[in-house]
């Protein structure tokens, strides 16, 4: 693979043996996107978060984000609950309390580890809100008006000790695609497939655990079969190429096996209510509520904040990313932009990178067995390591295929890369200008060292077509990049030799080293956020524009550094052994 850089332009072109995934034809399109709404799937507050939903769908989100930021772009970074739906009900029935109880207590959970984290939204929402209530319903409204959905009475299971209708997961069986056998009635969540009761093998009720009746009901269908030409169009042919090979390839086989009509009402009583006389008692799908979930946490921030939502959802130089796990691939890329397109006023994503799943120590997560790394208790048990989750994450993100975390991996991943390259890169050079200089920053000249100036112009470029592509790991290790360069920079010039005998030379060194350490506080900033403003105080500078990066007058002579400690501390074996005991024991306590 080789690259040819626009110069002064972030974009580049690639060529690749296997088919490109970015041409010179997305870069023109990306040109006239004036603004970007990032939207990051709106977890189900029904439990707190995992380190598996962290990976899938809100750090690539968040780097995103902050990079369109440091390049100064109009960006909207948007979230909330999921409040609605069979998961917060049954969750509800299951701690015998209310699904507003429920709601309440996780949506103030999952809203702190997140900022916690250093997820940085624009706004945190809750499909809950009176606002919500009454876009969903509103949405749902213009729909129906224009005729875009079908009436149905149909039978549907019923348990009939409870009086309800079984919808979603309130069902489970065999998979009829994969034979998982803990497949819900809407998804199964081994293989991602969107599933109908129905068809699901040997059905039971999950609240009675009995073999559920047929009963008739109503409810409203999206006929979804007949947007298939227009989806083959949308995304087959004008997808092909820039969109994610794992989400291309989910949209292929379901486009091309055919789409059904599927329910967007549901027989329950917690959720949007269905805004019709006639649907007492009815509810909106949750996968019909959730997305527009988005649409008005964009209002709410709009309304906060003296904009015009509308600019973000209805104008055609608005770029909208929605970042998912790969469960929700068909909710995004097929259902939701069917709902938009039959709508009529809003636009389209221009992009859904869905992420594969994360697996802890080679077993599957698991909340119900409790097989997880909890957010929250990472950070409680880790504090101020925020940034080392961020790149032990990053590092490892299930991009193209299921990862692996592993305790072992967290930490020999801090120890030799966070602590090894990039802290003692940083702290050997500014120890130096503390040690040498009294902390002034020395004059110098780089003609000497062209190799290291050139690559220290040309990693930026290339970390920020790295992240425009969606190829976060790749980008974080270009940063990485940049600190063993300046390491292998400091171990080759030996400055610490030359001191005596070639003061003026070493002044020199030293400043491109700092050089090197200011381009990592910008460069690296999306990655490791309160890394890089740590550094950037230890060196003294204020940073905050990505075109900065790639120069060599971040830090100027005669000015002072800040003072220096630690960016990154060892793991010893037994911090690591008792989170791997923690994880052991809770699961074998809940199971
Ligand atoms: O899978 C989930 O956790 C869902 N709550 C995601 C919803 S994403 C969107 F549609 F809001
Ligand atoms: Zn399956």
């Amino acid at each position: 693979m080789f690259y040819t850089f626009a110069k002064g332009s972030i974009f580049a072109l690639f060529y690749y043996d296997s088919p490109p995934r970015f041409s010179a034809v997305m870069i023109d399109k990306d040109k006239k996107f004036k603004r970007y709404l990032i939207t990051s799937a709106l977890p189900y507050a029904n439990g707190p978060l995992h380190i598996g939903q962290i990976a899938g769908a809100y750090l690539t989100a968040d780097i995103y984000t902050r990079f369109l930021r440091l390049q100064g772009k109009d960006v909207v970074f948007v979230c909330g609950s999921d409040e609605h739906g069979a998961a917060i009900t049954l969750r509800a029935k299951k701690d015998k309390t209310s699904p507003q109880e429920i709601v309440d207590t996780y949506h103030s959970i999952i809203e702190q580890s997140f900022k916690d984290f250093g997820i940085e939204f624009d706004i945190y929402h809750r499909t809950s809100s009176k606002l919500h209530h009454e876009t969903a319903a509103d949405f749902f409204t213009v729909l129906h008006e224009s005729g875009k959905f079908e009436q149905k009475t149909k039978e549907q299971y019923y348990d009939d000790e409870h009086n309800q209708f079984l919808a979603d997961r309130y069902i489970m069986g065999t998979c009829p695609k994969c034979d998982y056998d803990a497949a819900y009635g809407d998804q199964c969540e081994k293989c991602g497939s969107a599933l109908s009761p129905r068809e699901l093998i040997n059905p039971k009720s999950t609240i009675s655990g009995n073999v559920p009746v047929l009963k008739e009901t109503t409810h409203w269908y999206l006929p979804m079969g007949d947007y298939e030409a227009w989806l083959k169009e949308w995304i087959l042919d004008g997808h092909k190429g820039d969109w994610k090979s794992n989400v291309y390839g989910q949209c292929k086989s379901w486009i091309e096996g055919g789409l059904k009509s599927r329910a967007m009402t549901r027989d329950l009583d917690w959720g949007v209510k269905v805004p019709l006389e006639e649907a007492e008692g009815k509810v909106l799908y949750v996968w019909l509520d959730a997305p527009i979930g988005y649409i008005s946490a964009t209002k709410q921030w709009a309304k906060d904040h003296g904009k015009n939502w509308e600019d973000y959802w209805k104008s055609d130089d608005t770029k909208l990313v929605h970042f998912i796990g790969k469960d929700n691939i068909v909710f995004h890329a097929i259902i939701f932009p069917i709902l938009l397109h039959a709508h009529g006023e809003y636009i389209l994503p221009d992009n859904v990178p869905a992420n594969e799943f994360l697996n802890i120590e080679y077993q599957k997560i698991s909340t119900s067995r409790n097989w997880a790394v909890w957010l929250h208790e990472y950070l409680e048990d880790l504090p101020n390591k925020q940034d080392v989750l961020r790149y032990v994450l990053c590092s490892i993100a299930p991009e193209t295929k299921d990862s692996e975390f592993t305790w072992k991996d967290f930490q020999a991943r801090n120890n030799n890369e966070l602590v090894a390259i990039l802290g003692n890169f940083v702290n050997r050079t500014l120890v130096l200008t503390q040690k040498y200089y009294d902390g002034v920053v020395p004059n110098g000249t780089f003609e000497e060292w062209p190799e290291v100036t050139k690559r220290i112009e040309e990693i930026p470029e290339e970390i920020a077509a790295s992240i425009e592509q969606y190829r976060f790991r790749e980008g974080l290790a270009k940063g990485m990049e940049l600190a063993r360069l300046g390491n292998q920079f400091l171990a080759e010039t030996e400055p610490w030799k030359l001191q005596k005998t070639d003061p003026e030379k070493v002044q020199s060194i030293m400043l491109l080293a700092l050089q090197i350490a200011a381009n990592i506080s910008i460069a690296m900033n999306p990655f490791l956020p309160a890394t890089c403003k740590k550094l950037a105080q230890m060196l003294n500078i204020e940073l905050s524009n990505w075109e900065q990066a790639g120069t060599l007058n971040l830090i100027e002579a005669g000015q002072s550094i800040g003072e220096v400690s630690l960016l990154f501390e060892k793991l010893e074996d037994e911090v690591i052994d008792v989170q791997i005991e923690k994880l052991q024991k809770k699961a074998q306590v809940h199971s």
